[in-house]
């Protein structure tokens, strides 16, 4: 009964603003299920990457890092597409909004998580859905990231069901519609796993920083350009950026890339169902598993390449938690700065070079796989994040100097996640308690989430 309305007034909309009748969205996956039963059960089998892993618990310094920002309060490893619904609303990051206006988030937090968004930006149009906040629209994000985020409604023919993503793509001139079979598949991938941020001089619609290519420095540049910061540092007061997922940027820069193998090459190859008819694994899950059929066309052995991805992984982390000293105690000594009375033109050049640190450093962590995409370009960016973390090192020096302030600066115990989320004041209790409630009161109740 609700869909039927739903299709009506999607029609009655389509009627009324004069233009093409568009094909509703159908945003409902099981809806697929009987006419793409091979992609469905592959799609429906993300479900199985269940693990939560906190990642705050493992490496603490995010917590400081990040300190007077959502993601300080709760950061998990991403995992199946099954979950992204779910996740969404379970992160504290999100916060309780227990009604349609509560922040702290904007609606356009849903823009990665759901076929529902493409479905309401049909209904009520993208900037009417964005300008509302996140509490607005639980009860109509009923299905976790599936076929019609990537298909027209009903068929296999790919589309960018996000706008946003369209224009993004026209920006750094891989138009959508122009573009090989192939890049319109990764395109697919890059509506979501991407660099962005909400535009408030355009409805808090999702924009990606393409304006100066895929890079991190372009991408800084055009921050810089605009003012625009994602929140101001709790201890140093440094205006900050966070990075989201680069993965799309990092990969279109890659070896990888430079020889047409794409995201769907690696994670969706081709497999064969029990009649024998090839079909793509929607799974979208570890792309090592896929060895045989993605991988060895190119490389010799999967014991060579897992060996290959392990030292990577071992190398970029020691980069990761040098730039993750220096950047922390950049920090610190702002900290004591401000604490002497220095003034807001003696740290300006500190607290620039924090932020440019920090941004090379969560681009290069951000981007999840950066281990597998592209290694060369992560220690590329933590060699420059360590280099510009100490000439904001150096620069405070100069003002703690002048200040008499003892040096080194004592750095307290952030050796646990409590530990430093106390110490930029989360009460971590408070929160939980809070979601909880919002959980029990407001989703259980209202909100169709599936899973
Ligand atoms: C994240 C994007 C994405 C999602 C979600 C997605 N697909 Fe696909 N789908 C693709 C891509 C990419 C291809 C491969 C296209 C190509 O090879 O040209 C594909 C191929 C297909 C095909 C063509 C035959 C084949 O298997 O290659 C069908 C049918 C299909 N998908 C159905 C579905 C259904 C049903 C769902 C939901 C249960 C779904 N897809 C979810 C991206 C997606
Ligand atoms: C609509 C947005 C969206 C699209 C489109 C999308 N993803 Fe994701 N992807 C996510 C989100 C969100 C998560 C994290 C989900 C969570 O942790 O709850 C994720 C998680 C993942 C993971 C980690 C899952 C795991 O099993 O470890 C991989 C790999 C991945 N995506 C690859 C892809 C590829 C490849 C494509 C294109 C075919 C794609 N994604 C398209 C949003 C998207
Ligand atoms: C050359 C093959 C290859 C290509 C191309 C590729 N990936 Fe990956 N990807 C991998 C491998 C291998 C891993 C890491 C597996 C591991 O070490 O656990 C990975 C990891 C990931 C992860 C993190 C999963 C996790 O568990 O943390 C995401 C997300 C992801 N890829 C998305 C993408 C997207 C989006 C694209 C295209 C823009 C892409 N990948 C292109 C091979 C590839
Ligand atoms: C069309 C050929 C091709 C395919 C398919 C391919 N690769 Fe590669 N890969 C290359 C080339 C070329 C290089 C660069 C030369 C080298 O390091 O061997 C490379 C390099 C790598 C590296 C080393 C990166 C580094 O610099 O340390 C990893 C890891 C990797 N590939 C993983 C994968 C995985 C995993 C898959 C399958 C899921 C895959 N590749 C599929 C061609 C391919």
């Amino acid at each position: 009964m609700k869909k039927i309305n739903k299709l009506l007034l999607s029609v009655a909309i389509a009627g009324l603003c004069g233009g093409a009748m568009a094909k509703p969205v159908e945003s409902d996956n099981e809806a697929w299920k009987a006419k793409f039963p091979n992609q469905y059960d592959s799609w429906a089998s993300s479900a199985e990457t269940d693990q939560i892993v906190d990642l705050l618990a493992d490496d603490p310094n995010l917590v400081v890092l990040w300190a007077g920002y959502g993601f300080s309060k709760d950061y998990n490893k991403a995992r199946g597409h099954y979950y992204a619904v779910t996740d969404v609303i379970q992160t504290l990051r999100t916060g309780a909004p227990m009604n349609d206006t509560d922040g702290p988030m904007p609606a356009a937090c849903w823009s990665c998580k759901s076929p529902d968004v493409a479905r309401m930006y049909q209904e009520v149009g993208e900037g009417n859905f964005n300008d509302h906040k996140f509490g607005k629209w639980g009860h109509e994000m009923g299905n976790a990231i599936g076929c019609a985020d990537c298909h027209e409604s009903g068929t296999p023919k790919l589309t960018l069901s996000r706008p946003y993503a369209e224009r993004a793509m026209e920006k750094v001139d891989l138009t959508f519609s122009e573009q090989s079979r192939d890049m319109k598949a990764a395109q697919t991938c890059g509506q979501c796993h991407v660099e962005y941020y909400f535009d408030k001089n355009d409805h808090n619609n999702v924009r990606f920083p393409w304006e100066n290519g895929f890079t991190a420095e372009g991408a800084e540049k055009y921050f810089d350009s605009i003012g625009f910061a994602d929140w101001t540092h709790k201890i140093s007061k440094a205006p900050m950026l966070k990075a989201q997922h680069p993965e799309f940027e990092t990969w279109a820069t890659s070896v990888h890339a430079e020889m047409d193998v794409t995201c769907i090459t690696c994670h969706m190859p081709k497999v064969t169902n029990d009649q024998g008819r090839k079909f793509s694994k929607h799974n979208v899950g570890n792309a090592l598993d896929n060895f045989d059929v993605a991988c060895s066309s190119c490389h010799d052995s999967q014991a060579d390449l897992k060996a290959t991805l392990k030292a990577n992984k071992e190398a970029i982390n020691a980069e990761k938690l040098k730039a993750e000293a220096i950047i922390v105690r950049a920090h610190f000594e702002a900290g004591a700065a401000w604490e002497a009375g220095a003034t807001e033109a003696e740290m300006k050049q500190a607290l620039t070079h924090i932020r440019h640190a920090q941004w090379r450093w969560d681009f290069a962590i951000a981007s999840h796989g950066v281990h597998a995409h592209n290694p060369q370009e992560a220690l590329r960016l933590l060699a420059s994040a360590q280099e510009i973390g100490l000439q904001a090192q150096a620069e405070l020096k100069k003002v703690l100097t002048k200040y008499g302030v003892a040096q080194p600066v004592a750095i307290p115990d952030i050796s646990t996640k409590e530990a430093a989320q106390a110490l930029v004041g989360w009460d971590k209790a408070k929160l939980d308690a809070q979601k909880e409630a919002f959980l029990e009161q407001r989703v259980d109740k209202e909100w169709p989430e599936r899973n």
